[in-house]
């Protein structure tokens, strides 16, 4: 069993002007798959950094109970593989072997645990070459070798495949896969592409602007977006936010209405403004007038691949705009449909915070 927990941890790089990090409670509370996603800046590298051993920080690190506070990195049973990968001037076997060159096993055994590894990650055709002359691609999977060698409980992977070009992305990211299932360990796997987390995690830490916003699996970070930056960052498109108010028991939002869902009845019989979040995988259609279908116009429609379409539509009387995922193959720009909004699928979220609030 293995554990890491983060309590209140903030970090802050000019000496307390500004935080990278703003209280951050964390617990990955066994081996598994968990990823930071975030754009760029939101405090990704920084919380690996510290998990790490390698940022000073404030608040607690704790590991399987332990504080981490004065633990070195070399003591911390961790391998990291950085965004831009550190391969040294030496041959790929030579990289391999390095990290348990001083490992008191036999010289046979290592170079078991080479090949191995090489053929795990599809570099025994390579193990002679230069590592620092190879491609991008194969460079970061020498990199993901040498951290994988080390047979570490931690592996934190830093955003390894954002340098190589989306085919060779393809086939690493599969191999990345393949070691998650072979591996008993704690995967932190961090990258600003969703598709990317949602692959390779069974758990997603949704940070933005030093936080973590939401901390979940990835079922409830889509069905259930906790915060509506979650819900627009998430999904592609994002959830559908709408503006509304309460009248005479219903949601109101100008030119149409719904009914209260019933777990938001009573937050909403307190406040009279709220936001709504739709996925647009969400909606049901129809060509022609039907109850609680209403009048919407499809102003433009953007090819998805694979058939996916996406419907961009406008309101009977212009108020309110959504986007719809779907394949409709029988509708066309320039037309009018009905739209249907399921009940069970709308979330409900404080005007101004922007949290569920049910
Ligand atoms: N060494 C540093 N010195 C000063 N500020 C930094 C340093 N590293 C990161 N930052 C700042 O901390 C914030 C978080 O950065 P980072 O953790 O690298 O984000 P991410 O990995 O999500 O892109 C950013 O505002 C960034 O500019
Ligand atoms: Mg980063």
């Amino acid at each position: 069993m293995s554990s890491i927990e983060l309590k209140n941890v903030s970090c802050s790089y000019d000496g307390g002007k500004t935080y990278a990090l703003k209280n951050i409670d964390m617990s990955m509370d066994k081996e598994g798959r968990y990823s930071l996603l975030g754009p760029s800046g939101c405090g990704k590298t920084t919380l690996l950094k510290i998990i790490a051993g390698i940022l000073e920080y404030e608040g607690e690190v704790f590991f399987n109970g332990e504080n981490m506070r004065d633990v070195p990195i070399e003591e911390r049973d961790i391998a990291m593989v950085f965004q831009s990968p550190v391969v040294y001037p030496m041959t790929v076997y030579d990289n391999l072997i390095f990290p348990i060159r001083r490992k008191n096993s036999s010289m046979k055994e290592k170079e078991k645990k080479v090949q191995e590894i090489a053929d795990l990650l599809g570099l025994g055709s390579i193990l002679k070459a230069q590592a620092h002359k190879l491609g991008p691609a194969e460079m970061q999977t020498v990199a993901l070798g040498r951290s994988l060698i080390k047979d570490a409980k931690i592996l934190l992977l830093d955003e390894p495949l954002t340098s190589i070009e989306a085919e060779k992305r393809l086939i690493l990211r599969t191999k990345i896969k393949r070691i998650q299932e072979e591996e008993q360990k704690i995967f932190i796997y961090v990258t600003h592409d969703q598709t990317e987390a949602l692959t390779l995690s069974d758990k997603i830490a949704v940070m933005d602007d030093g936080r973590i916003v939401q901390f979940d699996t990835k079922e409830r970070i889509y069905d259930r977006p906790a915060h509506l930056f979650v819900g627009y960052f998430m999904g592609s498109p994002g959830m559908n936010i709408l503006e509304g108010k309460v009248k005479a028991g219903r949601m109101h939002f100008r030119d149409f209405e719904l009914p209260i869902p019933p777990e938001y009845k009573e937050y909403l019989a307190k406040h009279g403004e709220f936001k709504l979040g739709m996925r647009p995988e969400n909606f049901i259609f129809s060509k022609t007038e039907k109850k609680d279908f209403f009048l919407f116009n499809c102003i433009d429609i953007q090819e998805k691949g694979e058939g996916v379409r996406v419907l961009y539509l406008k309101s009977k009387d212009g108020y309110n705009e959504l986007k719809a995922v779907g394949t409709f193959a029988d509708i066309k720009a320039g037309e009018k449909v009905w739209v249907h909004f399921p009940i069970e699928e709308l979330r409900v979220y404080d005007k101004k915070s922007e949290q569920i609030v049910a």
